[in-house]
Order: C-alpha cells, then structure tokens, then sequence
C-alpha cells in the first residue's frame, strides 16, 4: 500500500510530504521510501498562524480559517506527493495536521488541537485519510505525544547497545528501547524565535548555525535558562511551543541588551545540554538523530561534544532523510490505523492502553480500506536500498 504521510511540526516551516511503499508480512512491516517533497506555507497562512498559536487570544473566526488555510496547504501537499513520488498511485494519507494546541495542566494532557481539516485532502486527492492522530491516545489517558516512539521502537529493535531516536524538530524528543520516549525541551523553537527577533521577522532560523558560531556563551544567561523545572520533570512528559515561546525569552532577559550572536550561542548550548542530558538519562549508546536540528552544524558539533562516548548519527544512515523521517513515521502509523493496528505503545504516551488511532474521512470511494491484518508488526525494516530521489522526472511509478 502507498501511504502519503503528512507532517508539519512546531517550526511550522514546511508541510512535509512522504510517500512509502508498506507492506506487512509475517509481523515484518517493510517501508520502501518513495521520497519527499516539502511545500512551505504560502506567507499569509503562515503569518496568521503565527499571530494565532499560544499565548495569543484566537477568535473562532480565525481558527475556522486557520483550519481551512492548512487543510488546503496540507491537500496541495498530498497532491504533489501523490503525483511526484506515487505515480498518481497512492493508497491513502496520514495527516498529522498543525498542532496549534497542546493542553497540559498539572502534568496531564487534557486535549490537544490539530488543523487542517482533512476534508480538503480527501476532496483534492480522492484518497481516504487518517488524520487527528494524537486525540484518541489522550482519551486513554496519555499524552498524545511523541507518537513516533512506536515506529522508533519497531524500526531500531534489534540493534545492538540501546540506540535512541532523537529528533530534533522545534521541540526535541527521544525514543529509547525500554519504551521510555518523551520531549526533551527545545529543539529549534527558542532558537527561531531568538532569530525572528533579533532579525526583526526577516530570518526564520540561524541557518547553518552561522550567528551562533560567532557568538559566545552567556554563562548567567545559560544557568537562568537551564533552570526551567520542565528539564528536571520524570517522563512520560511532553511540552511544546506553549511554554517555549518568544514571550519565554523574553522573561527570561534574552533581549535585555544581550548580543544576538552570543544569545544564539547561549540557546544553541541550552538545546545541546538539554537534548544530551536526557540522552545520557536513558543510557543512551547510540543516537540517530532526525528534524530540521541535525542541519544546525553548531548544534550537531556542541551534542557530538557532549556525547562523547556515544555514537551519533543521523537517521540518513539507516535509510531515512533526517528532514523527511517524521513524515515517514506518519505514514506508517497511518498505514497501522487502516489495518485496525495500534499506533501507540503505552510506555512511551502513558497511556492505560494502546489506541488504534486516528480519525477517517472517506476517500472518493468511500472507506474501502484492507481488511484488518491479523498481528501487529513486530519490526520494521527500512528497505532504503529500493529509494529513489524525489521528483526525478518520468519516475513515477
Ligand atoms: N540549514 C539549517 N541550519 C540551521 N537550522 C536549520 C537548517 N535547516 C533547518 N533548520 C532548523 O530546523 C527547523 C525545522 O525542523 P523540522 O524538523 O521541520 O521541525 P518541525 O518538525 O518542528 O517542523 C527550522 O525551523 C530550523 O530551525
Ligand atoms: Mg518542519
């Protein structure tokens, strides 16, 4: 089955846009990747979610839109996708959507809000869609996130030492193989925003890290950022950009004359120490690392410092693009949900069980899905051997 997985995470960057070719066989699920095409949001949509996530006051008018803007932004994403990369041949789509809200009060999750309104995929592609993958895990009790942990889990079991899945995407998270998986802290998101400021809107990320290579550490700032009570909270845990916000540094003093360069170095190290220490914290031996963080130079070179008996690669290795890896995830939780599998495993979310997850809007057919599969996959195999670049002209197919 080809399966479109759709992603767009805090950075809010891009849609991403992976195809792969999956295929269950005696509890061996085997994802061929297809490739992926990113699409950024056009200007204004991006603008208005901007102005519209957390700690900002939203109308439902606004919201309304918003859902429309990214459920047609995320179809013209599974549009290309389909024609580029599955030659007009996919089977279904898996749309995580744009999480707009995460509600954890009192460490719980309470709810938590995705947009993009999957009528629009279904409508421009005909296929039917999964989307609103993390709902059905919170009404079991857990934290909706970080969903991937389960394809982390099939795909490095087996490997030998404890390798852990780290992405590094606006927030950071973990998988490691006991199951333990939860949100490190900041990813990218302090840093972007730091940027955003200190650019006056212009730039939207410390590209190659090249701001944070000329500054130097601000020692009180680090050790005032570096007290955040989030660090020193047990797993299962989860946070995003509700707490690590522009508003957060400013409270924190990032702007109170600090240099841009040395206030990028400063967070750079604050993501670094934080991703490290929470890989240290699970006995970590080996990271493979994913998200739009691993093409940070300066913050890949400060973590492999850090951890400096401890293997670090990038996901790339093992057969996935870094950039493309938590939209291929999707697809498999997608492709999980359409055979009536769980997509959660309870150690990683906190949940009382796992979750078959998701909700479906029909494809042009109707829910003509496969008939259930008997056994949840035990492994996952990456077949990278079989990948192809994207949008190679005439590849379809
Ligand atoms: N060349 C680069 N140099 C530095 N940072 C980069 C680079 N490319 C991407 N990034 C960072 O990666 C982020 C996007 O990563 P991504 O994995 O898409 O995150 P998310 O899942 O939150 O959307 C960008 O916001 C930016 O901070
Ligand atoms: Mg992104």
């Amino acid at each position: 089955m080809r399966v479109i997985g759709l992603m767009s995470g805090t950075s809010y960057d891009a849609v991403d846009a992976a195809a792969a070719e999956l295929q269950l066989v005696d509890g061996v699920l085997t994802l061929r990747p297809l490739g992926m095409v990113s699409t950024s949001y056009g200007g204004g949509l991006r603008a208005a979610l901007t102005a519209a996530l957390p700690p900002a006051a939203v109308p439902l008018a606004e919201v309304c839109r918003l859902d429309t803007g990214i459920g047609r932004a995320f179809a013209a994403a599974a549009v290309r996708a389909d024609r580029e990369l599955c030659g007009g041949r996919g089977g279904l789509v898996a749309s995580h959507g744009q999480t707009v809200f995460h509600w954890v009060e009192g460490g719980r999750t309470h709810g938590t809000l995705q947009l993009g309104q999957p009528a629009w995929i279904a409508e421009a592609t005909g296929l039917p869609v999964v989307a609103d993958f993390r709902c059905r895990d919170v009404a079991a009790g857990g934290q909706g996130a970080p969903l991937v942990s389960l394809v982390d889990l099939l795909w490095l079991r087996g490997r030998p030492g404890r390798p852990v899945a780290l992405n590094i995407g606006g927030i950071a998270n973990l998988t490691a193989p006991d199951g333990t998986a939860f949100d490190t802290g900041p990813g990218c998101a302090l840093l972007d925003a730091a940027v955003r400021e200190f650019s006056g809107g212009r730039l939207a990320y410390d590209a190659d890290g090249a701001l944070a290579a000329r500054g130097t550490v601000d020692q009180r700032l680090l050790d005032r950022l570096l007290a955040e009570p989030y660090y020193r909270r047990p797993a299962p845990k989860t946070t995003g950009k509700e707490l690590f916000h522009h508003g957060y540094l400013r409270a924190a003093g990032l702007f109170d004359g600090v240099r841009p360069e040395d206030a990028l170095a400063t967070l750079t190290l604050l993501t670094a120490r934080t991703v490290a220490d929470a890989v240290t914290s699970v006995g970590a031996t080996e990271v493979i690392a994913s998200g739009g963080g691993v093409r940070n130079p300066v913050l890949t070179g400060l973590l492999r410092e850090l951890l400096a008996r401890t293997a670090v690669r990038t996901s790339d290795e093992l057969g996935l693009p870094a950039a493309a890896k938590e939209a291929y995830a999707f697809a498999v939780l997608g492709f999980l949900t359409a055979h009536g599998l769980p997509g959660t495993d309870p150690r990683s979310t906190g949940a009382r069980r796992p979750s078959v997850l998701g909700s479906l809007t029909p494809g042009r057919d109707g829910f003509r899905l496969p008939p259930p599969a008997a056994d949840a996959p035990e492994r996952l195999v990456v077949d990278a051997a079989a990948r192809r670049e994207p949008c190679v002209p005439g590849s379809g197919g």
